[in-house]
Parts: structure tokens; C-alpha cells; sequence
């Protein structure tokens, strides 16, 4: 086997390469080593990987590349604020660049497979609610002045009592509310037609490891956390800190991939998420736990209009494929911070 990685030299791909290495199978990697990720090549980088640092968009593959048996699709610019304020770049290198690697994969001759990474961002308005009194469903969203009264919670929209989350499966539909998820749809899509070999997708809730950056300003809320208590200070939360998200660790999305790599069956979509719901009060015990200090998280209460109250994945397919549950929050903690060389704001961005 020969796996072409796109997006290797960042933090998820870098996991996946590793563990590719780890089983002594080839890898090319493709990476553009894009300047709002990267200020420098990362520190992680290995001797025994063919890294072909290029954009997508314009990449020429050589006839080394063009060998690999599978692929790993994982380039992709990410970050909901980043894509707000960079539309036509995040839109276009996401879509532009998926398209462009569908016209490669299709001169390898030797392509049997393709694992691709998409996001739960996919599903934006597509969450369902469930009325714990009255059994009612609705959508989640909220009006802004409910959200100015201090009311956060999604409201029964029968009898305004509370409502709890519906773990999102892969049969919901797909909705993005922003350009990312827009763009991690437009992904997914440029795969429609393509006959060469089977493309199986991942849908990530939102993943933390070792390499996370904590400091970028596109870190995700789980880095921004962990960044704050490293160094000593109070998480600032919005809302009422009782926001409930989906963490995966990255050996959950690692074991997926290889797994879909290997796998004869048709193509699959598979959610790779931890199917826990989690506070980010709680998060920041969890954090704090593994990191051996005590944290006071400070709720200060502001909010933004179209911030989705939960987020929760059902991850029963990933677990019947990778055969185990997803790694907890506590143990993923202890993992990611244990060693100073995993310490997320130890690595350079
Ligand atoms: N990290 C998460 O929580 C999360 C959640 C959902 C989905 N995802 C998806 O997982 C994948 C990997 O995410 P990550 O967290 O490792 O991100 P990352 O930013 O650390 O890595 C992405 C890599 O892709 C490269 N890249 C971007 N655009 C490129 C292009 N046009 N051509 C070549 N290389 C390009 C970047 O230089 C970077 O090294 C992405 O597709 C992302 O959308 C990540
Ligand atoms: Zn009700």
C-alpha cells in the first residue's frame, strides 16, 4: 500500500501519517503549508515521508505520487471565523482544491480507495431538539431576543419547556449556516460521479491531541480552553458555560481512517465523533484535572447570534468500525497534556 495524504503536514494528517509510518506503509504527502496555519514547517515532520509542499489547486504530481494505491483527503482551509472573513479563499481552496485532486485521482492507476474528511459543520441547522415534557421536535434555532433575556436553552416550540439534543446521525440532513461547512459540503460533492474507485467519508465533531493549536486564531473553543489553563488564566465562557459539545480524540479519527483504508465493503460515511455530550464547564475540569490545576471558568455571559446551543454526533458507526468506544474526554486529556512534547502550546504553529 501507498497513501497519498493531502493536508499531512497539519494536525490531524500528521497523526494519520504517523500511524501510516508506524505499519511501514508509504506516504506521500501534499501539503501547501498554508501561512495562516503554518509560520513555520512543523517540528513534526518526518525523514521517511515524500512531502510535496504545494497547493492543491496548481499541484503537478510527479510519477511517484501518481503510484499510490489510496488516498486521505484531508487539505483543507478550516475555521468558521476564518472562512467569514476570507470567503473566496476558504471557499475556493476547499472546493477548487477537492476538485482539482478529483481529476489526479483519476490518472492513478492504481487507486483502489479514497477516505475523505469532511465535518459536522455539514449539518448546521440540520440538529433536531426533543421537548422533555410534551415530546415535541423542532430545529435549534433561537431568537436573538431570547438570547439578550439571558434564555439560552432551545425552547419546546408547543409548550416552551426544555428541550434536549438529538444525537446527529448520518442520515441527517445537510445545512450548513456558514461558508466552512458550505465549503466542507462543496467537498464532499466534488466526489459526485467519480467511478475510479470508492469514497468513503468522515464527518468530524470537533478534535483535539497532541499538536492541537492552542494559539492560532482559528483555534476551536476545545484548543482556546486548554490554551487558557495552560497558562494560568480563567476560560472565558459564553452564555451560561452549559453549552454541550462533541469531542473526539485524534486516535478516534486516526483508527477510523485506517480502518476505512482497509475496509471491502461500499463506500461508507461514517460520523467520527465521541457521542458524549459534554458542558464546556465540564470540559474545563477535564482539562484542568489532566493538567493538575485548579480552574474557576468565568461566564461572562455574552453570546452570538447564530452559535448553535449544542452540538452532539451518535457514533455508533464509528464504533462498530474501529470495534471499541471512543477514547473519553479524561483519558484524551491525560494523553494529549501528559508529556511536554505533546503539550498542544508547546508546539510550534
Ligand atoms: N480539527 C478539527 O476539529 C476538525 C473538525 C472537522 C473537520 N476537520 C477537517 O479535518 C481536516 C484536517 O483538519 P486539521 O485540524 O488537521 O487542520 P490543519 O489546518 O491542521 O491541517 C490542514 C492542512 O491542509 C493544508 N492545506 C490547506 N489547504 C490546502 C490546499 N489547498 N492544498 C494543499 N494543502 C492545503 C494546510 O497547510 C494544513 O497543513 C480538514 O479537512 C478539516 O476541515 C477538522
Ligand atoms: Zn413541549
Amino acid at each position: 500500500m501507498k497513501v497519498l495524504v493531502t493536508g499531512g503536514a497539519g494536525f490531524i494528517g500528521s497523526h494519520i501519517v504517523d500511524a501510516l509510518r508506524a505499519r511501514h506503509v508509504d506516504v506521500v504527502v501534499v501539503d501547501s503549508l498554508d501561512p495562516g496555519v503554518h509560520r513555520f514547517p512543523p517540528a513534526y515532520l518526518r525523514k521517511d515521508v515524500d512531502y510535496q509542499f504545494a497547493d492543491l489547486r496548481w499541484w503537478r504530481p510527479d510519477a511517484s505520487a501518481l503510484e499510490c494505491t489510496a488516498i486521505i483527503h484531508l487539505a483543507a482551509l478550516g475555521g468558521v471565523s476564518r472562512a467569514a472573513a476570507e470567503r473566496e479563499n476558504v471557499l475556493g481552496a476547499n472546493a477548487w482544491g477537492t476538485a482539482r485532486l478529483t481529476e489526479i485521482a483519476q490518472q492513478m492507476p492504481r487507486l483502489r480507495t479514497v477516505v475523505h474528511a469532511s465535518s459536522f459543520s455539514v449539518y448546521g441547522a440540520g440538529y433536531r431538539y426533543r421537548c422533555v415534557s410534551c415530546g415535541a421536535e423542532r430545529d435549534g434555532t433561537r431568537a436573538e431576543s431570547q438570547l439578550a433575556r439571558g434564555d439560552f436553552e432551545v425552547r419546546c416550540a408547543a409548550c416552551s419547556g426544555v428541550t434536549r439534543i438529538l444525537p446527529i446521525t448520518e442520515a441527517a440532513p445537510c445545512d450548513p449556516l456558514e461558508p466552512y461547512g458550505a465549503s466542507k459540503l462543496m467537498q464532499e460533492l466534488c466526489w459526485r460521479g467519480f467511478t475510479h474507485a470508492p469514497i468513503h467519508t468522515m464527518r468530524f465533531s470537533s478534535v483535539y491531541g497532541p499538536r492541537l493549536r492552542t494559539h492560532d486564531g482559528e483555534a476551536t473553543i476545545i484548543a482556546k480552553l486548554i490554551g487558557w489553563i495552560d497558562l494560568g488564566r480563567r476560560p472565558q465562557l459564553f452564555e451560561d458555560g452549559q453549552q454541550l459539545r462533541d469531542w473526539v480524540h485524534v486516535t478516534d479519527v486516526v483508527d477510523t481512517a485506517l480502518q476505512l483504508l482497509e475496509t471491502s465493503e461500499p463506500p461508507r460515511l461514517v460520523n467520527v465523533c465521541s457521542g458524549v455530550p459534554t458542558s464546556l464547564f465540564a470540559a474545563c475540569e477535564a482539562i484542568a484535572e489532566a493538567l493538575g490545576r485548579d480552574t474557576v471558568p468565568e461566564v461572562v455571559g455574552g453570546y452570538r447570534v447564530g452559535d448553535m446551543r449544542h452540538c452532539l454526533g451518535d457514533a455508533s458507526t464509528m464504533m462498530a468500525l474501529i470495534g471499541r468506544p471512543p477514547v473519553s474526554l479524561g483519558d484524551g486529556m491525560r494523553r494529549t497534556l501528559a508529556s511536554a512534547s505533546g503539550r498542544p502550546t508547546l508546539t510550534t504553529a
